[in-house]
C-alpha cells in the first residue's frame, strides 16, 4: 500500500509522526519513534522567552538591583527549569540527527519578530530539515485588534523565513475570526505548512490559595472534530501543506484527517499514554483499512471529505449546526 505523502516539501513514506513534546528530545525516545516507523521527528519547542530570559538572567547576574528585570524573572520559569537551554537544544538536534535517519523538524515558539528568531538559522545549521513555528498567543490586551494580532504573526513568520532556507510550517490556534483568510495570508507570506491546532492548557483556580494552577490534560479523539472541519475548509484553498495535531489516537482518526486533507498527522497524547510503539499500531491500522477498502494509495483518499470535494459540503457549514440542534431528541 502506497502511503507516501509530501509534507513541507519533504517526501515521506507516510504521514504519521510524533508532534512536538518534551520526551522527543531524549535520544532513546527519538530512536524508539524511528523504530516504530515515524516518518519524521518533531522536536519540542524552544521558546522565545527561554532565549530572551537566558540573556536577561545573564544581565541580571550583572545588574542585581534592576526591578523591571526582577519582576519578569519571578513570573517565568527559570532557565534551569527547561530541560534544555538554547545551546543544548541545538546540540540535541545534532545528536538526534546523528542517531536517526528520518527528517527532524525543529520547533520555535514565540510571538515577537525580534532577535530570538536568529535561532531559526541555528536550528537549520544544526541539521533540522524543516521548522515548525508555534505562534501561541492570547490577545488579552483590549487594544489588540484581530488585524494587529494577524499582522504580528505574519511579521514573525516573515522574519523566520528570512533567516532560513528550509521550509517553515506555522502552528496555529483555532481562535481567529476569519481563519481561511488568515491561512491564505500566511501562505502568501511564505508559510510552507499549516499545523492545526494548538491546544490551550487552561489554568485552573485554587480557591483556597487564590492562585491559578497550571493543568495538563491529555486529549481525546473528540478534539479531532474541530481540526477535521478546518482541514476540510482549508484543503485545496491554500498552497501550504496541511498537518493535523490534536485528538489523533487511532487509525480511524488518522484516516479521517487525511480524508479532510491532511498531508501529515501528528500524535502526542496517544504516544505519551501508550508509548512510542503506538505509532506503529496506528500505521498498521491505516494500511489495513486502506487495503480492505480497496484504495490504491493514500493520495487517492486525501481530501475526499474536503469542502471542495465532499458530496455534502453543507455538512461542514451552517446546515450541520442546524441539523444538530433541531435533530436532538432526549
Ligand atoms: C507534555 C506535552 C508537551 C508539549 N510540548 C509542546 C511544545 O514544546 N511545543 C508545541 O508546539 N506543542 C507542544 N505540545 C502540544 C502538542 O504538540 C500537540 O499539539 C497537542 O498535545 C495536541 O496533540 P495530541 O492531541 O496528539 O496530544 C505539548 C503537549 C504535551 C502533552
Amino acid at each position: 500500500m502506497d502511503l507516501s505523502t509530501t509534507y513541507l516539501g519533504l517526501k515521506l513514506p507516510h504521514p504519521l509522526m510524533p508532534g512536538s513534546y518534551s520526551q522527543v528530545e531524549d535520544l532513546d525516545v527519538a530512536k524508539r519513534l524511528e523504530d516504530a516507523g515515524a516518518a519524521a521527528i518533531v522536536m519540542p519547542s524552544l521558546f522565545e522567552e527561554q532565549i530572551t530570559l537566558e540573556e536577561l538572567h545573564m544581565i541580571h547576574q550583572m545588574e542585581v538591583h534592576d526591578e523591571g528585570h526582577q519582576e519578569a524573572l519571578s513570573y517565568f520559569p527559570k532557565p534551569d527549569q527547561f530541560r534544555l537551554g538554547p545551546e543544548n537544544y541545538l546540540e540535541q538536534i545534532r545528536k538526534i540527527k546523528g542517531a536517526v535517519s528520518i527528517p527532524i523538524i525543529a520547533s520555535l515558539n514565540g510571538m515577537t519578530p525580534s532577535g530570538w528568531v536568529n535561532y531559526a538559522r541555528k536550528m537549520q545549521d544544526a541539521g533540522a530539515s524543516a521548522l515548525e513555528l508555534n505562534i501561541y498567543y492570547l490577545a488579552t490586551n483590549p487594544k489588540d485588534t484581530g488585524s494587529t494580532v494577524e499582522k504580528r504573526a505574519i511579521e514573525v513568520l516573515r522574519s523566520v523565513k528570512g533567516a532560513v532556507t528550509i521550509p517553515v510550517a506555522i502552528k496555529l490556534s483555532p481562535f481567529y475570526s476569519a481563519l481561511a483568510n488568515f491561512a491564505r495570508k500566511l501562505t502568501r507570506a511564505g508559510a510552507d505548512g499549516i499545523v492545526l491546532f494548538n491546544r490551550f492548557y487552561q489554568p485552573d483556580i485554587d480557591i483556597d490559595k487564590l492562585e491559578t494552577t497550571p493543568t495538563l490534560a491529555f486529549s481525546h479523539s473528540s478534539e479531532l472534530l474541530l481540526r477535521l472541519r478546518w482541514l476540510a475548509i482549508l484543503s485545496g484553498n491554500v498552497k501550504a501543506s496541511l498537518c493535523v495535531t490534536g485528538g489523533v489516537h487511532t487509525a480511524a482518526d488518522a484516516i479521517k484527517a487525511v480524508m479532510c486533507g491532511a498531508h501529515a498527522v501528528q500524535m502526542v497524547s496517544a504516544l505519551i499514554q501508550k508509548g512510542p510503539d503506538h505509532l506503529k499500531v496506528v500505521l498498521d491500522g491505516m494500511k489495513q483499512w486502506l487495503e480492505e477498502h480497496e484504495y490504491g494509495s493514500l493520495k487517492q483518499m486525501r481530501g475526499t471529505m474536503s469542502l471542495k470535494k465532499c458530496p455534502d459540503p453543507e455538512a461542514f457549514e451552517r446546515a450541520n449546526y442546524m441539523k444538530v440542534l433541531r435533530g436532538y431528541r432526549p
